[in-house]
């Protein structure tokens, strides 16, 4: 009886984590200053990519906040793509998505002078 209880509490812990990971409105676009120009991220596209499946970033890669750091940018992305963590869970020499290394222009649009 004492294992089913606990049983049922874990499960609807579960329920409410995914569900709370799917029923915030996302952003279509998230824009990060950076002093090497400001990256746009398409979360919409993103997410289209992911399946809509939230759970492929959130919150194993990232907070459900544009407040929460991203803890992408030590050594010049080299520690995240090191550890596959944060964009470089994907953008990384092997991933499925461009590394940084020679793509800077691909997230970095400096402002026009
Ligand atoms: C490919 C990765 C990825 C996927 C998939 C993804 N997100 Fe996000 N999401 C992000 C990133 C990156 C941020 C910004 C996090 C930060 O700034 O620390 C973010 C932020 C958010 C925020 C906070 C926005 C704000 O203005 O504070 C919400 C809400 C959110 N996502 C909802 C969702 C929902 C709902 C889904 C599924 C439909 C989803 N996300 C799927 C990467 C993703
Ligand atoms: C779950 C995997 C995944 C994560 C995490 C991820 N990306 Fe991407 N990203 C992709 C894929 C796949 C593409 C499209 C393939 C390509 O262009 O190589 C892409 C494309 C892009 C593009 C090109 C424009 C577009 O959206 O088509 C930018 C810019 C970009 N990502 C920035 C980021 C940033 C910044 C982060 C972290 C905040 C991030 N990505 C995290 C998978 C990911
Ligand atoms: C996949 C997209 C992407 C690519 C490619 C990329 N960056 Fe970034 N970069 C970001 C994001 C997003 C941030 C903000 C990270 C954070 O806040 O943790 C950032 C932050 C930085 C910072 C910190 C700037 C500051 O204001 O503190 C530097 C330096 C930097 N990048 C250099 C580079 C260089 C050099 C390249 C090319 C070799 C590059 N980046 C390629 C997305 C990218």
């Amino acid at each position: 009886m004492r294992y089913l209880m606990v049983f049922l509490l874990c499960m609807s812990v579960v329920c409410l984590l995914s569900v709370s990971a799917q029923e915030v409105k996302p952003p279509t676009k998230l824009v990060f200053q950076t002093k090497m120009g400001n990256v746009t991220y398409d979360h919409a596209a993103h997410v289209k990519r992911a399946k809509g499946d939230c759970k492929v970033c959130h919150d194993k890669l990232f907070q459900q906040s544009d407040k929460a750091p991203l803890n992408y940018k030590p050594a010049m992305h080299k520690t995240a793509e090191a550890n596959k963590t944060a964009c470089a869970a994907c953008h990384v020499t092997g991933g499925m998505a461009f590394p940084t290394a020679g793509n800077c222009a691909k997230c970095h649009v400096k402002a026009a002078s």
